[in-house]
């Protein structure tokens, strides 16, 4: 496995982004290390500690190693929107080559204080850090309000950069997390965007960054989903982010919308199929069909041998 650094460097360096999946459980994995081969793309395979909490560190650990050693192109192991040192050491030790501490929620002192310990544990053990400057709204493991929710300060983030000396940066520019990102019409700071990008050289990271697809939403309403207001963040969006230097894309509602809609449909057409693999197995590719299309749309398709 390599670390985000390395695959995120490369992909600044060239003008794309590379997609930052979050993982569960061995479908979501198998759809993501099959796009990443199909379409000849680098990927970050991300845990959140919900997801730790659900299946477990060894286990994802070792699924996530193991699939990185059956690829030739480059797959990291992140941990997203770690929120302790304490799970930061748990996941190093278990060979992340990449953590997120997100002391967000903090003032910015202790922010810095608490990603500059990360990163002194992470350059112990080669990996690259993330941290966040700013708040996102959203569905989160403790959830932030839309009213709480802060913009990335330019100044401050270039100042946050020199004191921790992190590697990648997530910045807050409008988005958030889940299924349904904005009332009106979707609207993201790009001029902040570019006024970040003029402060500092860092890598920088889009969190909340499905675009909740109406396809998608279409076939799990279709089939009983209730999920009506839900919309993400559009393409073009996307595209404008990578092009102002973001290169770190982050994606997991698109995957649970994805993975809803085709589970509801083989329960609503075929009643007496009681086999998990028939159940789960169509999830698992609609999941890589998302995965395959983001990686198109991000640039990082072709990019890896
Ligand atoms: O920020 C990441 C997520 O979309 C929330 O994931 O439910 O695994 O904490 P989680
Ligand atoms: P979405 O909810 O937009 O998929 O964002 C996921 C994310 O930022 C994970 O860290
Ligand atoms: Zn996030």
């Amino acid at each position: 496995m390599v670390t985000n650094r390395e695959i995120m460097s490369v992909a600044a360096a060239e003008g794309y982004a590379v997609g930052a999946f979050n993982i569960n459980h061995l479908e979501t994995l198998l759809a993501v290390v099959e796009a990443v081969v199909e379409e000849r793309s680098p990927a970050i395979v991300s845990v959140t500690p919900s997801a730790i909490k659900y299946a477990g560190l060894e286990y994802l650990a070792a699924m996530v190693k193991v699939a990185a050693g059956k690829v030739s192109q480059p797959v990291s192991l992140h941990l997203d929107h770690g929120k302790d040192v304490d799970v930061v050491i748990r996941c190093l030790d278990a060979g992340f080559t990449s953590v997120m501490i997100d002391a967000s929620n903090l003032s910015f002192e202790e922010n810095v204080e608490m990603t500059s310990r990360v990163v002194e544990l992470a350059r112990e053990k080669g990996a690259s850090v993330e941290a966040e400057l700013g708040k996102l709204a959203g569905v989160e493991e403790s959830s932030v309000e839309e009213k709480d929710a802060v913009l990335t300060d330019p100044v401050a983030a270039k100042k946050f950069v020199e004191q921790t000396g992190v590697d990648a940066l997530a910045v807050a520019i409008g988005t958030s997390h889940g299924a349904y990102k904005f009332k009106g019409v979707p609207k993201l700071d790009f001029d902040r965007l570019g006024r970040i990008r003029e402060k500092t050289d860092v890598l920088l990271v889009l969190h909340g960054a499905s675009s909740v697809p109406a396809w998608i939403v279409e076939k799990a309403t279709k089939y009983g989903a209730e999920l009506s207001g839900a919309r993400g963040i559009p393409e073009e969006h996307i595209k404008r982010a990578t092009s102002l230097g973001v290169s770190k894309i982050n994606i997991d509602t698109d995957l649970r919308l994805a993975f809803t809609g085709a589970v509801r449909e083989v329960l609503a057409t075929s009643r007496s199929q009681y086999d998990p693999r028939k159940i789960v197995g169509p999830a698992k590719d609609a999941m890589k069909m998302v995965v395959k299309g983001k990686m198109r749309l991000f640039g990082s398709a072709g990019k890896a041998t």
